[in-house]
């Protein structure tokens, strides 16, 4: 019981500095932007199945927009939506990274 007491408020918190993503957790999200989103959205973000997802081809859409879609998918088309997976920090890196194009 006093294990348990201590343990729940730490896991608790650690998953809330969620804000900071980890130098580490960001390596792996670009490796699942490049294999799991490219597997849709093409290796170099160009486009396949899924919509191209360079800086040119969302320069009109802003960041929450962009966010809410990678989040919730799109209803009715391939884009799954990836909250299960991917918080909302997790989200706002991998649009930092659709937007620099890196
Ligand atoms: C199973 C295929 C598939 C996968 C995997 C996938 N997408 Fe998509 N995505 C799509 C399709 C199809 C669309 C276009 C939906 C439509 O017609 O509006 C889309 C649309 C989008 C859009 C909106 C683009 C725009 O200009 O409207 C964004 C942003 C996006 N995806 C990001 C991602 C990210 C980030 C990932 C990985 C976490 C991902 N997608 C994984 C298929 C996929």
């Amino acid at each position: 019981m006093v294990v348990l007491a201590i343990a729940v408020p730490a896991a608790a918190s650690s998953s809330q500095s969620d804000a900071d993503v980890s130098p580490e957790r960001m390596a792996e999200l670009r490796a699942f932007l490049t294999q799991d989103c490219g597997s849709c959205h093409g290796l170099t973000r160009k486009g396949g199945l899924g919509s191209p997802l360079t800086p040119e081809a969302i320069a009109d859409r802003s960041d929450e927009d962009l966010a809410l879609t990678i989040l919730h998918g799109v209803p009715g088309t391939p884009m799954p939506p990836w909250s299960a997976l991917l918080t909302e920090a997790e989200v706002d890196a991998i649009v930092r990274m659709l937007r620099n194009g890196d």
